[in-house]
């Protein structure tokens, strides 16, 4: 039994209700009758292994086998920054993002809530998700984009799963906005990350990290923030299990925010409410995103397990995903190599201590921006085909 609890004023709503926001305007979450017992976590790895805590109530999952995505151990990296890292690569899922979690979930609520089109704004990745998800549940899915702005293995995926793709001229938190304009006027569903069933998929990265470490509790989790909903998704799985005394501490909540797009960074630093940024700029398009819509969320999961959220530029970003993937073999896309950039800048300041064992969160696959991969890795060596030619280029 789960019910929708306006996180502002505590406000009451039915789980059958499609909305996304409070009477008060304040962000919805999901609340359970159930408490979770890890008795009840059977099945193969993956999100739907924890249906006993996830919002699914007659229909049938709508299911690409999402989650049970690896952990690694990153020694070298680890060794090389000089703090122990494990990285959650969320880009091993079915469409290569972490947003495949959400959409299990939110596209089946869809179908449970009767909804006959759904829809999204996106920097990518959600809009690949959605087609992909959208397809197998045979419901015509609806995606606006922030024309030339988004990566081309995430466009040519929408398109693949057969979405209807508008592009604007505008950028992605304008795309929300008209968004969630036409859902108030009936054109369809939104399944962002304002829509309070999607982020209860995410929320079971929280619980296979914590089943992939043995229900060690890791010191800290860091991870991209855009709209910021990962973050307050993750903090809610965490919360959950703390709550029901599965875990007894709390993963300090970290949020990285590439520097042209840091709204919420400054925020948390001056306090107060925060600034939007009009016209937010970075080559991780990704989070290229001036108005996160859950920052009041992605706040709370920061202030209230003693975490913190930084900036990191796009030539640390850049560095820091060409180090995953040479040293450890980890392809990551620029925006979740913001995790690991984070990690060394707030090691540095002296905010993360050496001896905490630090999960990131690494969002999405290496080929989904292959032009950024391109950019950040060095060019090809080019000779005739002749055996001397190529004994040379080795030499
Ligand atoms: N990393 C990647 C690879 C993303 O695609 C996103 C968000 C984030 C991190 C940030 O997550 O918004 O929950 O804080 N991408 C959205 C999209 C906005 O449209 O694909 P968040």
């Amino acid at each position: 039994m789960s019910w929708l609890h306006c996180i502002e004023c505590g406000e009451r709503y039915s789980s059958n209700d499609p909305r996304y926001t409070c009477e008060c305007g304040g962000l919805l979450e999901v609340r359970y009758e159930e408490v979770p017992s890890r008795a009840d976590f059977s099945g193969p790895p993956g999100v739907w292994r924890y249906s006993s805590v996830l919002p699914l109530e007659t229909a049938d999952s709508v299911t690409l086998h999402e989650g049970g995505t690896p952990l690694y151990d990153a020694d070298k990296l680890s060794d090389e920054i000089g703090v122990e890292i494990h990285v959650k690569h969320e880009g091993m899922n079915p469409t290569g993002s972490f947003k495949d979690r959400g959409m299990t979930v939110g596209v089946s609520k869809a179908i449970e809530l009767g909804i006959e089109r759904v829809a999204c704004a996106s920097t990518g990745n959600t809009s690949a998700a959605l087609a992909a998800y959208g397809a197998a549940a045979d419901i015509p899915a609806v995606v606006l984009l922030p024309q030339g702005k988004v990566a081309m293995g995430k466009v040519a995926q929408a398109l693949m799963h057969g979405a209807q793709l508008i592009e604007l001229d505008g950028n992605f938190d304008e795309c929300l906005r008209i968004v969630r304009d036409l859902a108030e006027e009936g054109f369809f569903y939104v399944l962002n990350s304002i829509n309070p069933y999607r982020l209860e998929g995410q929320k079971t990265i929280a619980f296979e990290v914590l089943e992939q470490m043995n229900w060690e509790v890791p010191d800290r989790v860091v991870l991209p923030i855009g709209n910021a909903g990962n973050i307050s998704a993750i903090y809610k799985g965490f919360r959950e299990f703390y709550h029901a005394g599965i875990i007894d501490e709390m993963p300090m909540m970290t949020g990285v925010q590439a520097e042209g797009a840091s709204p919420l960074v400054g925020a948390l630093q001056k306090g107060g409410k925060l600034k939007p940024f009009e016209s937010p700029e970075t080559k991780a398009t990704a989070i290229r995103i001036g108005d996160p819509v859950n920052a009041p969320k992605a706040r709370e999961a920061i202030s209230e397990t003693d975490g913190t959220a930084t900036s990191v530029t796009d030539e640390e970003l850049m560095d820091a995903q060409v180090k995953l993937a040479q040293r450890e073999g980890i392809g990551v896309e620029p925006a979740s190599a913001t995790s690991v950039a984070g990690v060394k800048k707030l090691l540095n300041d002296g905010v993360i201590d050496s001896t905490e064992t630090v999960v990131c969160v690494t969002t999405g696959h290496l080929l989904k921006d292959p032009d950024a991969a391109l950019e950040a890795s060095g060019d090809t060596i080019k000779t005739d085909a002749t055996h001397e030619a190529v004994r040379q280029a080795l030499d």
